[in-house]
């Protein structure tokens, strides 16, 4: 370990079971010296096992669902009072799509869906930014990141409304981290990581052979939730303090990928 979050405060939202990324990220800003809160939406925190993650990394719980403004309040106010300051960091690891859970092509979107599509999964992070502004919640050099996923740039047909999503998200970094930048000096990045064996991830409609094709395309092969944690942090840490309004891809080199051998002799193109 190398105390990289000695000192800091910080709010991790997403962690739902053991395969969440944002369950690893607090195992890793825990090792790292981290102080901060678990948060979900209560309605997941039932079903997953947050207790004892908390348990585990000396940290309290405080619900709240993402795209309510009052209990993002709730959120950033409570957290400052029980970690006895200003925040340092925060992970937005929330992701959502009922057209995706119900296997709904692209071209045939449900509208309902796809605005609590947007409002979960991209909206959340704007809400949370601008509450933890008016709160004057984030210390200056504080860190933001979101997780993201290169449909964004690149069409994946499976991905169907999160990819118009994570667009948006993406450009609510860039956007917000001008602004929060020029006022308070706080950073706001998105990580854009590999297919990840999470209950979001196996969500999506043919995940499993969609997961093997990316591995088989970047030289590093997929990079792992743990990985992904590992990255996170260094972006919570002051060693990245210049890094802002940045999609940083986490991808074991896919994003730069055309073509593998690997995937060329798979295809029998290869002589
Ligand atoms: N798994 C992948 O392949 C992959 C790849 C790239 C990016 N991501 C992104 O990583 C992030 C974390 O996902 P994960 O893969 O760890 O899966 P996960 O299912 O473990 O985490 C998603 C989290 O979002 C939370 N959430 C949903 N609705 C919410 C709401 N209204 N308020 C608060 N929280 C809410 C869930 O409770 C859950 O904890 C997501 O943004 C996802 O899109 C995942």
């Amino acid at each position: 370990m190398y105390n990289l979050l000695k000192g800091k405060r910080g709010i991790i939202t997403g962690a739902l079971d053991q395969n969440s990324i944002a369950w690893k990220v607090a195992e890793k800003a825990h090792e790292e010296g981290a102080e901060f809160v678990l948060t979900n939406a209560p309605i997941a925190m039932r079903m997953g096992e947050i207790n004892a993650l908390a348990e585990k990394t000396g940290s309290q719980i405080v619900p709240a669902d993402a795209t309510n403004v009052d209990e993002l309040t709730n959120l950033f106010t409570q957290s400052q009072e029980i970690l006895g300051g200003k925040i340092d960091f925060v992970l937005h690891s929330i992701g959502m799509s009922v057209n995706i859970r119900k296997k709904i092509p692209y071209t045939e979107l449900n509208y309902d869906y796809y605005q609590k599509g947007i409002d979960v999964s991209a909206l959340s992070f704007h809400k949370m930014l601008a509450v933890a502004k008016k709160l004057d919640a984030i210390n200056e050099g504080g860190s933001v990141v979101a997780l993201t996923y290169m449909a964004a740039q690149r069409t994946y047909p499976f991905y169907t409304d999160m990819a118009d999503i994570k667009a948006m998200l993406e450009s609510i970094a860039r956007s917000f981290g001008y602004h929060y930048g020029l006022e308070k000096k706080v950073r706001i990045n998105t990580v854009s990581q590999s297919p990840t064996k999470t209950t979001a991830g196996a969500g999506i409609k043919g995940f499993g052979d969609f997961y093997d094709y990316a591995n088989a395309i970047a030289p590093l092969g997929n990079a792992d939730a743990e990985s992904c944690a590992d990255y996170c942090i260094t972006l919570f840490s002051d060693l990245t303090r210049m890094v802002t309004m940045q999609n940083l891809f986490h991808d074991g080199g896919y994003s730069s990928t055309g073509v593998s051998d690997i995937v060329m002799q798979k295809m029998g193109l290869e002589e």
